[in-house]
Formats: structure tokens, sequence, C-alpha cells
């Protein structure tokens, strides 16, 4: 299947996912969300990827949500092929091994902004505008926007949000914690490479693990989290990027890491 809707731009270790579908304001088809999920999957086996920026093209959206004119065809069988698809996709992105910045670059509705909660942190420029308004179609979230935003912001603020269909700017977005710094449009690709290459510059396994560690543990109890982050620790000391970094430090100059 060739790429029409998303498009990927790999420069050097890091990696752009843009989605491009200007007549729906990207609002993600079945198409585009398999386009989507190829595009993961490719990125999730590259040993050399340090990061990925997840953004949508033009100045006016992001990602405008799940298709309406196609779900209007749908029966419950159909939507809930649809819905699968749709989380499936979101669980790809979440599980890069690598850090994914969503880069909110106007309109995060629906399904744009679950694909933004798909991602480890938002950056969002200020024209960016979010909301789960499936409640206006009759419908709830259905690609992990009710289970997602519930985990990021608590339960009382994803009610309000989820409840009311409310859509809402980007101060407002940031205030909630939805989003964690909020730039002017033309700053917002740089905002984003420049976290990806602080984040470059450290231990890339370090990094992994460091992903792994966050989110394995988040829905479990404390001790069991704990339990993970141990292993992780020690598992570690066997690298050659824990050995070089605390030389490097001891011989007060920068490391160089191989990522092995
Ligand atoms: N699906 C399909 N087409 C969409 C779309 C969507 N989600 N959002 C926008 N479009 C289309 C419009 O139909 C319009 O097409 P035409 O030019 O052919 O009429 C084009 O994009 C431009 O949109 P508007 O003319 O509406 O632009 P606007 O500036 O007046 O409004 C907007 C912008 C507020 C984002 C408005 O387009 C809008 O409210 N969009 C729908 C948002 C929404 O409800 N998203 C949730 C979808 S449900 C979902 O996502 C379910 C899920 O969880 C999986």
């Amino acid at each position: 299947m060739a790429e029409v809707n998303v498009r990927v731009q790999v420069e050097g270790p890091f990696a752009t996912v843009m989605v491009d579908r200007p007549k729906s304001l990207n609002a993600l088809d079945s198409r585009t969300l398999q386009e989507l999920e190829k595009a993961a999957a490719g990125l999730a086996g590259r040993e050399d990827l340090r990061g990925v920026i997840v953004t949508g093209a033009g100045e006016k959206a992001f990602v405008a949500g799940a298709d309406i004119a196609e779900m209007m065809e749908m029966d419950a069988d159909r939507a809930r092929h649809f819905g699968a698809l749709g989380q499936r996709v979101m669980d790809v992105i979440a599980a890069l091994p690598v850090p994914v910045v969503a880069a909110v670059n106007g309109f995060a509705l629906g399904g744009g902004c679950e694909l933004a909660l798909a991602c480890d942190f938002i950056y969002a420029s200020e024209n960016a505008r979010f909301g789960l308004p499936e409640v206006s179609l009759g419908v709830v979230p259905g690609f992990g926007g009710t289970q997602r935003l519930t985990r990021l912001v608590g339960r009382a603020r994803a009610k309000e949000l989820i409840f009311t269909g409310d859509v809402i700017d980007a101060a407002k977005a940031k205030e909630i914690g939805l989003v964690l710094e909020v730039v002017p449009l033309p700053q917002l690709l740089g905002q984003a490479r420049s976290a990806l290459e602080r984040i470059g510059k450290k231990g890339p396994l370090a990094i992994r693990r460091a992903k792994e560690a966050i989110d394995r543990g988040a829905d479990l109890e404390l001790a069991d989290g704990l339990t993970i982050e141990r292993k992780v620790f020690a598992d570690l000391f066997d690298s050659a990027d824990r050995r070089e970094g605390m030389k490097a430090f001891l011989e007060k100059r920068p490391p160089v890491f191989t990522g092995r």
C-alpha cells in the first residue's frame, strides 16, 4: 500500500510522522489508520532510531478526528472493527520503544486527541485546540480516549471533557496537564526536535528502558512497578553504554554512546 495520507521522514536518528489529508482536516479514515500502523511498525524495528515526532500537515489541524463520513455508514459490527483498528494503531504508536512527541499544530479532536494521547508527551502550538466531542455525534471516544485521557489528567477532568464535548485551547490544555508546552506555530517542530536532540545525547538503551519501566509500571501497584525498575536498573549495568557513561564522567569528558 503506497502511503498517500501519512508521510514519514527520517533525518538521522529522528523520524517525523505527518498525517496529511487536507481535504478532511487530516481526519483518520481506515486507509489513513492503516498507513499510520504501517509507518509505526516500520519505525519500531529500527535500532538506530532515537525519537519520533507525530504531527499534522498544514496550519489548521493536527487531526480533526476519526472520519465522520466513513463512520456515518457503519453498523455496530463495522464500528467494532474500526474501533479495534484505531485502538491497535494507537497501541503500536504508544509501544514504540523510543520517545514519541506529539507536535499538535491545530485541531486535535476525537481520534486526533487520542493520537496525541498515544504519544509520550504533547507540545502544542498556540492555535491548537483539544477535545473529545464524540458525544455531540451520539458516540463515545473509541481510539483510547476514555482510558488514556483519564490516566493522564484524572477522572474528573476526563469526565468533564468527555461529557461536555468541550473544545479547549492550548493554554487550558496545558493548565490541566494534557499539554506540556505551548509555543507559536512556527516554533512547534523546533521545540519537539530540540527535546529529542537533548534526549538523543543520552544513553539510548537507558532511554528505551526508562520508557519501558514507566509504561509497564504506571498501571501497577507501586511494589510491582519498583520490581520492574530494579530489573531494568540492574540489566543496564551489563551494557557498554553504562560503562562508557560512568567512565566518561570520571574522565571528565562527554560520553560516546553506541546503544549497546
Ligand atoms: N471527519 C470527516 N471530515 C471532516 C472531519 C472529520 N472528523 N473534520 C473535518 N472534516 C471535513 C469537513 O467535513 C470539511 O469538508 P468539506 O470541505 O468537504 O465540507 C473539511 O474537513 C473542513 O472542515 P470544516 O468546514 O468543518 O472546517 P471548520 O473550520 O468550519 O471547522 C472543525 C473545523 C471545528 C475541526 C470541524 O471540522 C469539526 O468539528 N470537525 C469534526 C470534529 C469531530 O467531531 N471530531 C471527532 C470525530 S469522532 C471520533 O473521532 C471518534 C473516535 O474517537 C474514534
